[in-house]
């Protein structure tokens, strides 16, 4: 089969390798229909390299149709039609029951210390071959999958994979209180969507990003949208449009690869709390993530306010200003989404009208051979690109 394979540091591409097959009884195959990119994947392409191995299948976004199912899966059969969830979960092991099937005990990546494993996503999460490919083998598919009617096309159901539990555990962690005001920081697939739940439940929605399209385009759904290019003190503009408190919840939809000087302005300030060699060591020690959108959000939220964490993180000497955090009683939820927690939910939404606008959200489709030129233009922002569906 074809399918998108990492190389090195911005170098994939589409090779042929062998089919999958079923390899235990909890397994499907599913023939993929649809498969996107995401802002997830700019970091493997760029900074998650030391976690990659040449060849690694990538992609975690994927729907098509079950193929072959192993003897243990009984709940899907050849012909349905589903997504697969971004990880992997049994469905009844504690954490499952809890609705964190992120944190899932049947398939944690316990020699890594790591959580659910994840598809297409470094040998921290198991190394499991994803799913920008013809075909993927389904691990936990018993559980791991979202069954989906005959009708309506792709794009009304793709985002259930991970955009629209990810925009949506976000918003939910944000705790926003009723008709309470949110920032979401980067306007990126994630941060749009997380936008639009936001304005769908009736709250004030403060977009932050630098690139002119993906401003354009959460403004025209009703976002107050702000370019951070033109707020060195990004902090002071926001708390000036909000009685001088800042807003309720901050959304950082940005991740751990943050461009923007005012950020890093903060940043040195916010390490400045620091004796200034412990500062200068941490900001100078590699493996240290590039934290602008957190310090922006930490400056943002109001005291007693709520940060969600929906960008990926990947440092382990990263300096926080704990004193702020503590002294401004600041609550920070995060993690990866749970997928099938809030599948239910947020179906509804797609079955009766699309009032997220789902099937516009998309602005490129090209077949899967595209996706090498994909990942360079997406990484780079060119061409209007947002979000691109691959057709395998
Ligand atoms: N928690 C999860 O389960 C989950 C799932 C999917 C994606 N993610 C993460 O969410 C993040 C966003 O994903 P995406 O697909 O929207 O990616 P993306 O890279 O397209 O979006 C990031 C956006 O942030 C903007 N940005 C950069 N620096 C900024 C700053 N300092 N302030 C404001 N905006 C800034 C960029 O211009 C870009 O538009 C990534 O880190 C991704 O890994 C998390
Ligand atoms: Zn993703
Ligand atoms: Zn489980």
């Amino acid at each position: 089969m074809k399918a998108l394979t990492w190389h090195g540091k911005r170098d994939v591409r589409v090779d042929t390798v062998p089919d999958p097959a079923i390899e235990h009884p909890t397994d499907a195959i599913v023939r993929i229909t649809t498969t996107a990119i995401c802002g997830s994947d700019l970091h493997l392409y760029e900074v998650l390299g030391p976690f990659m191995t040449e060849g690694d299948i990538l992609g975690h976004e994927p729907m098509g149709i079950v193929e072959e199912v192993g003897s243990e899966v009984t709940s899907i059969a050849p012909g349905d039609r589903v997504v697969i969830p971004f990880q992997m979960s049994c469905g009844n092991c504690f954490m499952c029951g809890q609705g964190l099937q992120t944190q899932c005990e049947t398939t944690q990546v316990r020699e890594k210390g790591m959580g659910a494993a994840l598809f297409g996503y470094t040998k921290l999460y198991g190394q499991v071959p994803g799913g920008q490919a013809e075909f993927l083998r389904v691990p936990q598919a018993q559980y791991s999958h979202i069954k989906l009617p005959e009708d309506g096309p792709d794009e009304r159901f793709i985002y259930l994979s991970d955009v629209l539990p990810t925009a949506w555990q976000a918003v939910e962690y944000a705790g926003i209180p009723d008709g309470g005001s949110v920032t979401v920081l980067g306007l990126g697939p994630i941060g749009d969507m997380s936008a639009r739940i936001a304005l769908h439940r009736g709250h004030r929605v403060i977009g932050v990003d630098i690139v002119p399209e993906r401003l354009e385009r959460s403004r025209g759904r009703g976002v107050e949208v702000l370019d951070l290019n033109d707020h060195g003190d990004l902090g002071e503009t926001i708390r000036e449009m909000t009685d001088g408190r800042g807003t309720d919840a901050v959304i950082d939809a940005v991740g751990m690869e943050a461009h923007g000087s005012p950020g890093m302005k903060v940043a040195h300030q916010l390490t400045g709390l620091l004796p200034s060699s412990l500062a200068e060591k941490m900001m100078e020690r590699a493996g240290v993530d590039r934290l602008n959108a957190v310090y922006l959000a930490i400056d943002i939220v109001r005291r007693g306010g709520t940060i969600s964490l929906s960008g990926v993180y990947g440092g382990m000497a990263d300096p926080l200003p704990l004193l702020t955090l503590f002294d401004k009683q600041i609550q920070l939820r995060m993690g990866q989404a749970n997928v099938k927690r809030w599948a239910e939910d947020i179906m509804p939404l797609l079955l009766d009208g699309d009032p997220l606008g789902v099937e516009g959200f998309h602005t490129h489709r090209i077949p899967l051979e595209e996706a090498p030129g994909a990942y360079e233009q997406f990484q780079k922002k060119q061409d209007g690109m947002v979000k691109v569906l691959l057709d395998p």
